[in-house]
């Protein structure tokens, strides 16, 4: 393994929060950086292997792994053997509905934890639960693992957006990004591109919260 690979997991029990939008839009991004970045599937639907597949080869490479497999036979720990050899960035899709004990398997040697949330009073009872499940866990607690939460389909000036913001508030998480509701998102999963991909003037603002996104991840990177 090279001393230059960062992993990333994108991560919430709740479903349809953003975990492959997210995760597709962050492997597209280090790539077109230019990092060799691969995207690991945890989930059996597939959706970022879909997305991976449908991506036009002439878009910067991006190494898949399809992982549910090998986290079913209980083998999550040597998916590092697979990686090609250089690789720098480790995007790591989850399912819904993660375990505890589950839990545990996903923040191995993990670096930066990402968690998209939506403004919705449902999806925030259920991170709440999500967050504190994760804080438990003393091995978090013990390894240089950053937790980063990433706000989803926000529609500021909504009441939803601000019960959302007020419970982020009560938590001592960095918010590193609030990504807009937008069919843009929609439209670029069906193309297997990333947002900051589509050559379009509207987008130039999606682009510029995608580079600072990386950066955010990047801070602490040697
Ligand atoms: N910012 C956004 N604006 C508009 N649509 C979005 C946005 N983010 C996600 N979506 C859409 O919401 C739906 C759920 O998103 P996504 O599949 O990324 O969630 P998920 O957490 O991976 O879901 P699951 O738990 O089923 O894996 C998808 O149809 C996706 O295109
Ligand atoms: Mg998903």
């Amino acid at each position: 393994m090279t001393e230059n690979l960062r992993r990333i997991v994108v991560m919430n029990s709740k479903g349809g929060c953003g975990k492959t939008t997210i995760a597709t839009n962050l492997a597209s991004c280090y790539a077109s950086h230019g990092f060799r970045t691969a995207l690991f599937d945890y989930d059996p639907q597939g959706s970022s292997m879909r997305w991976l597949r449908s991506r036009d080869e002439n878009l910067p490479d991006i190494y898949g792994v399809v992982a549910h497999k090998s986290a079913r036979d209980n083998k999550t720990q040597s998916w590092h053997l697979r990686l090609p050899i250089g690789t720098e960035r480790v995007i790591i899709d989850t399912p819904a509905g993660l375990r505890e004990t589950e839990l545990l398997n996903h923040i191995h040697n993990i670096d930066e934890i990402v968690i998209p949330v939506l403004p919705s009073p449902i999806d925030i009872h259920s991170t709440a639960d999500f967050i504190r499940d994760l804080l438990l866990i003393g091995k978090l607690r013990a390894s240089n693992t950053r937790v980063n939460i990433i706000t989803n389909r926000v529609k500021a000036n909504t009441i939803a957006f601000q019960a959302l913001k007020r419970f982020l508030d009560t938590l001592k998480i960095p918010v590193i990004a609030q990504i807009k509701d937008t069919q843009n998102y929609v439209h670029a999963a069906e193309r297997g591109m990333g947002i900051h991909e589509i050559a379009k003037k509207q987008l130039e603002e999606d682009k510029i919260l995608w580079d600072q996104i990386l950066k955010q991840l990047e801070a602490t990177a040697s």
